[in-house]
């Protein structure tokens, strides 16, 4: 049969390459680019040399900002309150890609190089057969006759150099990394040891805050339906439009400021706990400046729901639900939620952190007269102290109670 494989161009998916023919499949390499550092020309040849039938090279930057970063940011969607889940949102990106390809070509098996302890592999897999029922899925790191031929690096140097896969020349960083447009994390190795303090020198999206710039750079972000539209750097008046364009400059303004940087232990859903850092440098000021702008602009009753809505969605992406109905249902609510979410924030970027300095919207539900403390507005004041007694009411009989009930 024919298997199409997330190929990454690294060590560990050569060898599956390899593997996988020897085993009798045709490989189809696929390989997204997703925003990470790559040489995807070199990772193409590569593919080629070891004997993939066919390769795939799939630009979906764009998809990934549009279809999957901007409804996380519509939502504020954080994993126990500090992930912002890089990883998470590209995943079902990467397998919808990956899926579109094996129907094309006709291949019955789509095959990844995630372990068998994480998300990952729940994510890509739960994708792929929601959108494709009938696809066969060979994960090899929970095949037995996979895992235990390869149980380390040297196994895989070993297998390497006798199919004349190219090893890496650069040796491996002590931790795993992975890399999209929206965030790098690091996990494995030595930073298993969640005492461990990050080695300097880990962080490749941001720059050290405490030698980061003493001047901020301000910004004025604008959104429209609560996602971004237009970017201006004040100081220098430049503007950036375009999705893709603008998440990038983000990226590059917030990564000079060290913005976006978090080391956290995480609940995986496959029921352990793990250690991870990740830098998210332009989600880190959309995750901001959105939340600003929203509470700005939203009822507060319908923010109340949600703020629910938002820890449900999160949960979901994390989890690899993306393609479920309940995600699906989510996602049109945060959707028809953003309708009115729009305006400008002004914000400052500096240190490692982003300041909010102030916001306008011709959606706003701010009344300036109305709250003001040196006007009247359309507000009697003496009308407050009927709304105070009247809540009082239940406040007052539970106390009467509590003193009838514990006096001596
Ligand atoms: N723990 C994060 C998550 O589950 C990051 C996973 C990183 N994945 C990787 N293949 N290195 O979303
Ligand atoms: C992996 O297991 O491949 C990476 C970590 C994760 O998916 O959680």
């Amino acid at each position: 049969g024919t298997v199409v494989l997330a190929y990454s161009g690294g060590l560990d998916t050569s060898c599956i390459l390899v593997w996988l023919k020897e085993q009798g499949y045709d490989v189809i390499a696929y390989l997204a680019n997703i925003g990470q550092n790559e040489d995807f020309e070199e990772a193409r040849k590569k593919a080629l040399a070891l004997g993939a039938k066919k390769v795939y090279i799939e630009d979906v930057r764009k998809e990934f900002v549009e279809e999957f970063i901007w409804p996380a940011v519509q939502a504020n969607a954080i994993y126990e309150d500090r992930y912002l889940l890089g990883t998470s949102l590209a995943r079902p990106c990467i397998a919808r890609k990956q899926v579109e390809i094996a129907k094309r070509e006709g291949a019955q098996y789509v095959s990844h190089g995630a372990t068998g302890k994480g998300n990952d592999q729940i994510r890509f897999e739960l994708s792929c057969y929601s959108l494709h029922p009938g696809i066969k899925i060979i994960a090899p790191w929970r095949m037995p006759e996979f895992y235990n031929r390869f149980r380390g690096r040297t196994d895989l140097m070993e297998y390497a150099k006798k199919h004349g896969i190219p090893v890496p020349v650069t040796p491996k960083s002590p931790w795993s990394m992975d890399e999209n447009l929206m965030h790098i994390s690091y996990e494995g190795g030595i930073l298993e040891n969640p005492k461990k303090h990050a080695p300097d020198g880990l962080f490749l999206k941001t720059k050290d805050p405490a030698t980061a710039p003493n001047t901020p750079d301000i910004l004025e972000i604008e959104f429209k339906n609560g996602v971004p539209v237009q970017v201006t750097n004040t100081k220098d008046g430049t503007r950036h439009q375009s999705s893709l364009e603008l998440f990038s400059y983000l990226n590059e303004v917030a990564g000079k400021h060290g913005v976006g940087r978090i080391d956290i232990v995480e609940n995986r859903y496959i029921g352990m706990k793990s250690r991870g850092i990740y830098e998210t440098p332009a989600g880190t000021i959309l995750y901001q400046a959105h939340l600003d702008i929203e509470t700005f602009t939203m009822d507060r009753e319908v923010r109340k729901i949600k703020q629910q809505l938002s820890l449900r969605f999160s949960e979901q992406v994390y989890n690899g639900f993306w393609y479920s109905p309940e995600c699906e249902f989510v996602r049109s609510c945060i959707a028809k939620s953003q309708q009115l979410i729009q305006g400008k924030v002004q914000l400052s970027v500096l240190k490692g952190q982003v300041y909010l300095l102030g916001r306008e919207s011709p959606q706003s539900l701010y009344n300036e007269e109305l709250v003001s403390m040196d006007k009247q507005g359309e507000y009697e004041p003496c009308d407050a102290s009927g709304f105070i007694n009247i809540n009082a009411v239940r406040l007052r009989e539970y106390n009467r109670l509590q003193k009838k009930v514990t006096a001596p």
